[in-house]
């Protein structure tokens, strides 16, 4: 089957091609339209679908759009309720329902020559759930959760994977909702709500939990694999944050508390699960799934052997979930996804044509990955473009901005490139077979950045651009044999500094999209303090640019 999978009703639309059961392309709409998360998350916006990114998936794989057997949409309309009914405070939310029924239209309007008829309505959380339990490598034997703001009247799902088959076994109605108090408490906090929740996250580790009992008695479980969320009066606590305010420990503290009792809640679920089903391993999927420190906490204090977690765990990950859904229970056979480098790429030749149109003075050394490194041992700040980009919200290698990991002043250096908050922390890339001895608690492998791992107390001193205050790194391993370009880079840089760790920060700038395009990273670097521009084999440099 040829299956077009669709995220669009709520926030970070995108499209997924899967081909016979193969992950062939997965892109959001936010890379190709260069407007932050695609559109903003309000019901006026739900008609909108992601057509360049879907497009782009059919070019991909040579496909017209009447080849397609299905195009599955990531939200089932008959399944929702009215908001009034559901306890939310939605009054244009019956707009979305309007929207989502009218989707095949909206689809047929955007892709010509695709029949209405195609569009499957995959339920929110299902689509959640294959992206985690086909896309991962344990679909045959593996316990799901999915946990975000809401799908169609429900925030969770709890349920177990047995050889591709899908078991729900339980289900959390609105209005209670992890992921909305995640994101009320965000707002409060003077962040965008539905999408700064990981600026919460990193907030947490300045403070400490002390209102952990107001929050323990508003938010708890229900011992039947449920939760309650009950609302709470945040400016009780502690007076509410304007955006341009700077924050103070009071914030911190707040974040500290809601951060803490959403891993013993996760926790209580895990357990409940893990009771019904005793498998060893489990897949997450869901915005809230994007927590990596709530991550890290579940391995290491709960019930499984294995976790693993979709990288695009937000509405995102939808488009390839319902993708994977709507081929597997029409008979395929599905395949792990084979990495998250799913989005757009170019040719060396194409590359190298985007230069000379710029007219930018460049070369083509011997080898970019000694290149880079003799550019970052010298504290150079590297723009590394290389290969197809990535399917999610972190930088994997492909479009990724690198810099020194041994010099402190790095991590302001960068956070000012991108025009961010000083408090939030850049993560190491390290070679996977040198992570064990540098890097503690977190799973290894991690090579989707989804957890936080300790820092070796000998190694703090030695790259503290990449160790958060509270002493922990957001580790992305590389293995030499799925990435050996990045692994030869790190290796090169290790023989020049002794450090076989680099800094990797997302390649964009202050409220932009990740680079996608070529056109995206000359852009860029046209615009930020980058020293030097990987493009494929070919270097740009800033002096020579400056020339
Ligand atoms: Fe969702």
């Amino acid at each position: 089957m040829k299956v077009l999978g669709v995220n669009a009703l709520f926030h970070d639309p995108a499209a997924a091609l899967v081909v016979d059961g193969e992950t062939v392309a997965a892109a959001e709409e936010e890379r190709f339209s260069r407007r932050k998360h695609g559109k903003r998350p309000v019901p006026f916006s739900a008609w909108e679908v992601p057509e360049l990114a879907a497009r782009w998936c059919l070019d991909e794989a040579g496909l017209d759009v009447t080849d397609l057997d299905a195009v599955a949409y990531s939200y089932d309309p008959a399944l929702a309720r009215p908001a009034e009914e559901l306890g939310l405070d939605d009054p244009w939310d019956h707009l979305r329902q309007t929207y989502a029924r009218r989707a095949p239209g909206f689809l047929a309007s955007a892709l010509p020559g695709l029949d209405p008829a195609a569009v499957r309505f995959v339920p929110h959380h299902v689509a959640h759930a294959a992206s985690a339990g086909l896309a991962s490598p344990h679909s045959d034997d593996t316990d799901v959760l999915v946990l975000d703001g809401r799908g169609e009247s429900a925030s969770h799902l709890a349920g177990t994977y047995d050889r591709g088959r899908l078991e729900v076994l339980r289900t959390q109605e609105l209005p209670h909702s992890l992921g909305l108090l995640y994101e009320s408490v965000t707002e409060h906090l003077g962040f965008l709500r539905s999408s700064d929740e990981y600026k919460v996250m990193a907030l947490a580790s300045y403070g400490r939990p002390r209102f952990l009992d107001e929050l323990r008695h508003a938010v708890r479980t229900t011992g039947d694999g449920g939760f309650r969320t009950d609302p709470i009066d945040w400016q009780s606590l502690v007076k509410r944050r304007g955006a341009d305010e700077t924050w103070t420990s009071d914030h911190a503290d707040l974040a500290a508390s809601v951060q803490h009792r959403l891993e013993e809640v996760l926790l209580e679920l895990l357990f409940w699960l893990h009771e019904r089903t005793g498998r060893r391993a489990l897949t997450l999927a869901g915005g809230v799934a994007l927590n990596c420190v709530a991550n890290t906490r579940l391995l290491a204090d709960g019930p499984y052997d294995d976790l693993w977690v979709q990288p695009a765990a937000g509405d995102a990950g939808t488009a390839l979930g319902a993708a994977l859904h709507v081929a597997g229970t029409g008979g395929d056979e599905t395949s792990p996804m084979p990495g998250a480098d799913l989005g757009r790429g170019w040719s060396d030749d194409e590359l190298a044509a985007w230069l000379t149109t710029a007219r930018v003075p460049f070369t083509r050394p011997a080898d970019v990955a000694e290149e880079v490194a003799r550019c970052l041992a010298d504290d150079g700040v590297v723009a590394w473009f290389q290969g197809r980009s990535e399917y999610g919200p972190r930088a994997l290698g492909h479009r990724s901005l690198l810099a020194h990991p041994g010099h402190e002043r790095n991590l302001e250096r960068l956070n000012d490139v991108k025009g961010r908050e000083q408090f939030r922390p850049v993560a190491p890339m390290v070679l996977a077979d040198r992570a064990a001895a540098i890097f503690g608690r977190g799973p290894l492998p991690s090579p989707y950045m989804l957890f936080v791992h300790d820092v070796a107390t000998g190694w703090r001193e030695r790259i503290p651009a990449v160790v958060h205050v509270d002493g922990t790194a957001r580790v992305q391993t590389v293995d030499a044999a799925e990435k050996p370009l990045l692994a030869r880079m790190l290796t090169a840089f290790e023989r020049r500094t002794g450090l076989p760790v680099v800094v990797n920060t997302s390649l964009n700038t202050a409220g932009r999209p990740m680079v996608d395009s070529p056109r995206d990273a000359l852009e860029c670097f046209g615009s930020a303090p980058v020293d030097l521009l990987a493009l494929g084999p070919f270097v740009v440099r800033r002096a020579g640019w400056l020339a």
